[in-house]
């Protein structure tokens, strides 16, 4: 596999930055308003806290109110069709946004638009947008939000497929305890099913001193989670010249001083191997958890979905986490209904989910996506009849996800206090192994690491109490 890298320079980002001073100076002091929204993954989360970063800089204050907004950016997810169609919802609601504030700018960036048809149909059916840029342009944001405000004129600028690189765009983080912290962008690995190759580009990996730099920072600002982002973080450096490899990266962080956790994700089967396992082993600020999306249990569906294992490489790799990181925590992403997906097929799925016993799982129904291998394989069984499969799985998921929540019982667990929850204000916090616990507490202690009791617990938390 070829790697294209284009590394877009400093002073690049200088005039960039030079651009929002320039707007922001042009706004004469009046208060701006911006709205950003974010659709999918974490990675388009971290995106979206550089467009934020790139907005304040421009003098825009955030706003969550739509009519209020002189700027609305949407940053979109591509990898289901569920998720676009909630995009293509939310731009016809801004018709009546803009109908009430007439110089309202509409932007719309992410995977979604990296897509020609995507794009084509925005600039025929939704009138209303002004800016539309890819993931790979969000560096020159200022200066395309600069023409639209100068020129009064649509602007659409879908990346080139050249896979860029950028240092020194700003962020304003949405958390004050847990960082996003992105090592590499695009992904190599081309699962038929899925888009994220076409959207995002080849894999391209910051350099490590960037990430420690960013890192080193994060833990002086007072963060106290920080996960290490990726499409594919196991191929992480094979595209730089210095050797760099993702376990490396794992100790390096390790090493900066500070009482903080390492979280990362996502890791694919075929490049997990036994130096993770080993650093993961050996850093006592990473956590213990893989996140190792199995998608199928059928050695015929993981061919067809081009994975590069089968079911039997899959359980060896997670007996061998188990041996290096005894009480790990493994989760998994799983596509139910691929195209040609047997009654078989699944039961084999359903196999090794009994074997592996997921700590948790993530559970898609497959979305025919335009442009890949699998949209134009036969797909045979009605949507109903995926559905079937799809609670099953889930039923079986939730009956295994309580057991293991159970064995937490009666344990002490060292937890991260990260949040409150907004209904009924009990504090939320995440166990090493990233389970999710829910007590009583003091807000104050937010952003702290303390001891929880569990007592209690059902699919989704365990429950307890500070000691
Ligand atoms: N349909 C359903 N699920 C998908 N995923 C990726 N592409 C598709 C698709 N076309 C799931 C995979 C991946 C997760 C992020 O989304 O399980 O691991
Ligand atoms: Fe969505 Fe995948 Fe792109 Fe993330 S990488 S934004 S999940 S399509």
């Amino acid at each position: 596999m070829s790697y294209k890298r284009t590394e877009i320079s400093p002073e690049e980002i200088k005039k960039q930055l030079n651009i929002c001073a320039d707007i922001r100076a042009g706004f004469e002091g009046q208060s701006r308003l911006a709205l950003v929204e974010t659709f999918g993954c974490q990675q388009n989360e971290e995106d979206s806290e550089k467009i934020r970063g790139y907005l304040c800089e421009m003098g825009f204050e955030m706003t969550e109110d739509e009519f209020s907004a002189d700027l609305i950016v949407i940053n979109t997810c591509a990898v289901r069709e569920h998720a676009e169609m909630r995009v293509f919802g939310n731009l016809g609601a801004l018709t009546h946004t803009k109908k009430d504030k007439p110089q309202q700018i509409i932007a719309v960036c992410g995977c979604m638009v990296q897509q020609e048809h995507i794009t084509e149909k925005i600039k025929k059916s939704f009138r209303q947008v002004d800016l539309v840029f890819g993931p790979d342009e969000l560096w020159r944001f200022p200066e395309l939000i600069k023409t639209v405000m100068s020129e009064r004129k649509r602007v659409f600028a879908p990346g080139s497929g050249d896979g860029c690189i950028s240092e020194g765009v700003p962020h304003l983080r949405s958390d004050k305890v847990k960082a996003w912290l992105s090592i590499m962008n695009g992904c190599n690995n081309f699962c038929t099913y899925c888009i994220v190759p076409y959207t995002r580009f080849r894999e391209r990996s910051r350099r490590p001193e960037d990430i420690l730099d960013e890192a080193k920072k994060l833990v002086a600002d007072g963060y106290k989670e920080i996960t290490l982002l990726g499409q594919n973080v196991n191929s992480y450096g094979r595209d730089l010249d210095c050797g760099a490899s993702f376990a490396q990266l794992i100790r390096q962080v390790n090493d900066i001083e500070g009482d903080f956790v390492i979280r990362f994700m996502t890791s694919h089967p075929k490049d997990a191997n036994e130096e993770l396992f080993a650093a993961m082993r050996d850093c006592e600020k990473c956590e213990k958890h893989l996140h190792l999306p199995l998608q199928s249990g059928s050695d015929r569906i993981l061919k067809a979905m081009n994975r590069h294992y089968n079911a039997e490489k899959y359980l060896a790799l997670v007996d061998k986490v188990r041996e290096y990181v005894p009480d790990v925590v493994l989760t998994t992403d799983i596509i139910v209904g691929f195209p040609g997906e047997t009654d078989e097929d699944f039961e084999e799925t359903m196999r090794v989910v009994e074997k592996v016993r997921y700590d948790a799982m993530f559970t898609f129904i497959y979305s025919k996506r335009v442009g890949t291998p699998a949209a134009e394989m036969p797909d045979p069984f009605t949507r109903e009849e995926k559905q079937i499969h799809f609670d099953r799985l889930i039923e079986t998921q939730n009956r295994i996800s309580e057991e293991k929540h159970r064995e937490y019982i009666g344990k002490t667990v060292r937890v991260l206090l990260d949040g409150k929850d907004r209904e009924d204000g009990i504090l939320t916090a995440r166990t090493i192994g990233g389970r999710l616990v829910r007590t009583a507490g003091d807000e104050s202690a937010i952003g702290s690491f303390v001891n929880v009791k569990i007592n209690d617990c059902n699919t989704w938390a365990l429950r307890g109490d500070i000691v």
